[in-house]
């Protein structure tokens, strides 16, 4: 069977960029930047995306569209003997691993769109957000309900395909993603003593970077991206031989970041707003679910049009990040069921789907009817979170990177990032390097630093 390619370069653009703009880029990064030094953090944030990300996006797509077919069997493809394919293997693993929890929150942002477009924050007191949520999660049926309709919303799209699937509802779910930070963030500083947001967005403090800061801006700067799991590898596998695969991956991170950065202008000045310590609005989820839909509360005027609208915008937002993202990780699985085990796309999706509805059941419960089950002081849903964020990821970034860096040809690598000769390398060696030395040698101090501590 004829293997499916995206239609146009922006709609491989927009479905890459649909992986790489997640949760991540709205609940952890302006976080992050606010309180380690803002924009000392953005810039070495950038410099983590430019020298350590960059390099690894270019390969993971190079990897893709040189074999053309699926992450585990690019890698086996190109290993030629035993040695490194168990890569390609192991980022499926952490791919699918990942989609299991991100689908849960994925259910929680519908939850807060319909809660919030039926005005039913208006009347809860500041001090009963954080119930609100508590008792949605511990629910045993209703954060399930939400969980179950993001996956077969995922698998909808999954099932019709590359071009009429992914490219099709990246091309209308991006732009109208793009459009709403806009629109929210332009609002977020129109609000008075907006400013004082802004500034601690931006003021660089250079005093508060030391490793810590460096090890999470680069931590950040993996996972924004999407790499180390298979997702650009396997988009990149329905590239055309002529995409450009620098320029790509530069428009990517471009995208990336940017939305990233947009995502502070739309916290903090509604944080400022309303005379909130940026500190204690916490990170992820408590910020998410329980700091932000007070804030738009407060800071928009309870229960009217405007705080109904921006925060229904908001949610929506976050529901459309997260499901472009959930799709990109599905792919990877569906990809590789179904080329490695010969079975249709279809079937191949179904198999996914199911594994994911078990898995994912088991970590939404977990924060009511299983919350007693732990695992060195962390429920199901942390323990997937954790293990793929701090273990998985970064070995596997790690690996790519040595795989792209020692293993392959550098003639083969040369030839596919300058399109046979057509294109200009003059970045080729600095790029060898980064994957050969300093990319390795990087995570491989954040991880006896995390083992030290
Ligand atoms: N990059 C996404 C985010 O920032 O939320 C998360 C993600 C998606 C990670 C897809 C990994 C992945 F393969």
């Amino acid at each position: 069977m004829k293997r499916e390619k995206f239609g146009t370069s922006l709609g491989a653009i927009l479905a890459a960029a649909g992986s790489a703009v997640g949760l991540g880029n709205i609940w952890r990064f302006p976080i992050e930047t606010g309180q380690n030094g803002g924009a000392a953090f953005i810039i070495i944030y950038i410099m983590c995306i430019i020298l350590l990300g960059l390099p690894v996006m270019i390969s993971e797509f190079l990897i893709g569209r040189y074999t053309h077919t699926n992450t585990a069997g690019a890698y086996r493809i190109l290993s030629k003997g035993k040695k490194w394919r168990w890569i390609g293997r192991m980022s499926v693993f952490t791919g699918w691993f990942i989609l299991c929890y991100y689908v849960v929150v994925g259910g929680w942002t519908m939850h807060y769109t319909f809660l919030s477009a039926t005005n039913a924050f208006n009347g809860v007191k500041s001090t009963e957000f954080g119930d609100v949520f508590n008792q949605f999660v511990s629910n045993p049926w209703q954060p399930l309900l939400w969980f179950v309709l993001f996956v077969l919303l995922t698998h909808f799209v999954i099932t019709r395909g590359v071009q009429s699937g992914i490219e099709r509802y990246s091309k209308i779910l991006m732009p109208t993603l793009f459009i709403i930070v806009v629109f929210l963030a332009v609002s977020s500083v129109m609000l008075p003593g907006a400013s004082a947001g802004v500034e601690f967005l931006l003021r660089p403090d250079w005093s508060k970077v030391d490793s810590t800061v460096i090890i999470e801006a680069m931590g950040q700067a993996f996972y924004s991206l999407s790499i180390g799991m298979g997702c650009l590898c396997t988009y990149a596998s329905y590239f055309e031989k002529s995409t450009p695969l620098a320029k790509t991956a530069l428009h990517v991170c471009v995208i990336d970041t940017m939305i990233a950065i947009l995502a502070g202008f739309i916290i903090f000045p509604s944080v400022f707003n309303i005379g909130m310590n940026p500190n204690e609005v916490g990170v992820g989820a408590s910020l998410t679910f329980i700091s932000l839909p007070n804030v738009f509360q407060q800071s928009l005027g309870e229960g009217s049009l405007m705080s109904v609208l921006f925060s229904t915008m908001f949610y929506f937002l976050l529901f459309v990040a997260a499901l472009t993202s959930a799709i990109s990780l599905h792919e990877v699985a569906t990809a590789y069921v179904s080329e490695e085990y010969n079975l249709t796309r279809h079937r191949g999706a179904v198999i996914v789907t199911v594994t994911v509805l078990v898995l994912g059941a088991l970590c939404s419960l977990s924060f009511g009817p299983l919350s007693d089950i732990q695992l060195f002081d962390r429920n199901i849903f942390s323990m997937f979170d954790d293990l793929s964020g701090m273990i998985l990821l970064p070995i596997g970034v790690m690996f790519i990177s040595l795989f792209a860096g020692w293993r392959l040809d550098r003639e083969l690598y040369h030839n596919e990032i300058s399109n046979h000769g057509d294109l200009r390398t003059p970045y080729f060696r600095l790029l060898i390097f980064s994957l050969r030395y300093a990319i390795p040698i990087a995570i491989a101090v954040v991880f006896i630093d995390q083992i030290l501590r």
